[in-house]
């Protein structure tokens, strides 16, 4: 059952959103100011949050700042006045997934609650899919000739032989999940599961009968007995990604099937036993966390026997070249295309930049330039026909990017160009501009879309 947070100062209006959402089976929770918002938030893990973003008592950008902190996983809607709306757009640049225009119907907020969530499980899904092919975990396919990448795979080699409990820490994208598959794919249990559980993409409730199953009838809803995780791993490795977004409750009942290695199912009394190894990760600074209470001291003791850092892709530039013709060699081999290379300022702004998603982000950004382009060289035009605009902050400004969501990346790209160009008066050169793209790329782009206006016609 996902678990939602209402803030919202307006009793009536609270109380209505409230029963609405129960109605449709989720657990919710309320909030009437800022300050009972982020004790619940310090305290819960929640799966959706609906903020207004600003009145008197409530200031949503800090329930944002605050909600992501902890779990950077919940998705956050916040809920405008018309006449604010624009705000709206600022709040999605700092993270919020969307907003929905007072006044709203029930079923307008169950739809948009409902959507949110679905997208976010999907996202999971893809990422899931990927890692499924084991091959992406043999030590051929982790690229990167830098000191600091060598020294973090000799290290995961080496204890990948033991049966150590490891701790895999370093920001998103660079790369924890592929050394926990390569530390499971190198170990003595090779032939066993390798199983993983992403600990933030599930509220605690169905965390909990995840990693240990549950018996028949232990909750409404438990049709069936279920297998947990924790027992679909046994003989192999358990990774559990995202630790620091568990609930303290779960961490307790985490640390004594770690010590013990053994638990009951959730509404079982039979205690399983189970041999398993633990390889466990998390962005977040577990020893700061334990500080402010987030996270059990004796857990973090028990994980992090050996803590092993993947270090971002900015203090490690060498690789960066290599990645990227990496990815592009595959990318270019799965669209059929012949094999191209970068141009020399491609090559420099891929290293002066400074990649806050880290090799996530690199990866995206080669498939799409590769998928743009069409010359022999990928240059800077195919970089800003993706995702990394020059300056996402100006085209945001302007409200080009309302909700791209949901469509295909020819449809949003086709929406992008429609946008600019009537922003612009249909003026070609200023809406390839904005677009940070050339001119020559906008007059290909828009043919190849067929996006016809009056004005050209009555131009020729
Ligand atoms: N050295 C590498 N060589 C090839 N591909 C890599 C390398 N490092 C990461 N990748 C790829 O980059 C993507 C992100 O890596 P991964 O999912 O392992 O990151 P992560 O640290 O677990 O991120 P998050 O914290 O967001 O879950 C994956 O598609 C992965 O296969
Ligand atoms: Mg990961």
């Amino acid at each position: 059952m996902f678990h939602v947070l209402v803030v919202e100062e307006d009793v009536g209006l609270c109380h209505q959103m409230v029963q609405a959402l129960i109605d449709s089976g989720y657990e919710v929770e309320m909030a009437f100011n800022a300050q009972e918002a982020t004790n619940k938030i310090e305290r819960n893990n929640y799966d959706l949050i609906l903020t207004q973003l600003s009145s008197a008592q409530v200031d949503g950008y800090h329930i944002l700042k605050k909600a992501k902190g902890r779990n950077k996983t919940t998705i956050i809607i916040v809920t405008t006045d018309t006449e604010k709306s624009h705000t709206a757009f600022e709040a999605i640049n700092r993270g919020a997934h969307g907003f929905i225009e007072k006044p709203f119907s029930s079923a307008q907020l169950i739809l948009e609650a409902k959507e949110a969530l679905e997208k976010r499980s999907l996202s999971y899904d893809l990422d899931y899919l990927r890692h499924q092919q084991d091959t992406i975990y043999e030590p051929e396919n982790i690229v990167g000739e830098s000191p600091q990448l060598k020294a973090c795979l000799s290290t995961s080699l080496k204890v990948a032989k033991t049966d150590f409990t490891i701790l895999l820490t370093g920001e998103t994208g660079v790369g924890k999940e592929l050394i926990a598959g390569l530390i499971h794919y190198t170990s003595l249990r090779k032939s066993k599961p390798f199983i993983k559980v992403n600990c933030a993409a599930l509220p605690e409730t169905l965390l909990e009968s995840e990693l240990f199953g549950h018996e028949k009838g232990a909750f409404t809803g438990a049709i069936n007995q279920r297998i947990g995780r924790f027992e679909q791993a046994n003989g192999g490795s358990l990774f559990l990604d995202e630790i620091g977004d568990m609930s303290l409750r779960t961490q307790a009942k985490v640390l004594r099937a770690i010590e013990r290695k053994e638990f009951e199912r959730v509404g079982g009394g039979r205690t399983i036993k189970v041999d398993l190894r633990f390889i466990t990760a998390s962005n977040k600074n577990l020893a700061k966390e334990v500080q402010e209470g987030n996270f059990r001291e004796d857990l973090f003791y028990r994980l992090n026997v050996v803590s092993i850092r993947t270090p971002p892709l900015r203090e490690r530039k060498e690789d960066i070249i290599p990645l990227a013709d990496y990815f592009l060699r595959k990318c270019c081999n799965d669209l059929k295309k012949t094999c191209r290379s970068f141009s020399p300022e491609a090559h420099k702004y891929m290293l002066d930049y400074h990649w806050p998603g880290n090799i996530r982000e690199l990866r995206n950004m080669v498939e799409r330039a590769a998928l743009f382009s069409d010359g022999e060289i990928i240059g800077m035009d195919g970089f800003s026909a993706g995702e990394t605009p020059p300056r996402p902050e100006e085209r945001r400004e302007k409200g080009i990017i309302s909700s791209l969501e949901g469509m295909t990346l020819k449809e949003a790209e086709r929406a992008l160009m429609v946008n600019a160009l009537e922003k612009n008066n249909w003026v070609q050169k200023d809406a390839a501009k904005l677009l940070g793209i050339s001119k020559r790329v906008m007059n290909y782009k828009i043919k190849m879309h067929g996006i016809q206006n009056q004005r050209w016609r009555r131009g020729k």
